[in-house]
């Protein structure tokens, strides 16, 4: 069973921008979307490894912010017609507290 850590408080993510979590191995973009989903995403553009934790929030959707390719927060695919996928991680929010699984095989793209 996968591990859930709590990584930051709500609170902390700006409405429609993320937090970077730097872990061992990697960093982790958490964004906080307008009606406060939470989504984590390994902080590389599929296209050229743009920083996505500094893109633009719209929707389930981030602005990669170097060629504006769009990823869908959901699944960690592009939206066409480019094609791609960063690596997803699980959350969940508990008590203003955010919680992310890293360890995740069914999460990779
Ligand atoms: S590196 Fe993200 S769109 Fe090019």
């Amino acid at each position: 069973m996968n591990k859930w850590i709590e990584v930051v408080e709500l609170y902390k993510i700006p409405v429609l921008g993320s937090r970077l979590i730097k872990t061992r191995d990697m960093d982790i973009a958490v964004f906080r979307a307008s009606d406060d989903s939470v989504f984590a995403i390994n902080d590389v553009c599929p296209h050229k490894g743009g920083p996505l934790s500094q893109g633009i929030v719209h929707g389930h959707t981030v602005t990669c912010p170097l060629h504006n390719w769009k990823i869908d927060l959901e699944t960690g695919h592009a939206l066409a017609p480019d094609h791609g996928c960063a690596h997803l991680f699980p959350t969940k929010v508990e008590d203003g507290k955010v919680y992310l699984q890293l360890a995740t095989e069914e999460a990779a793209c």
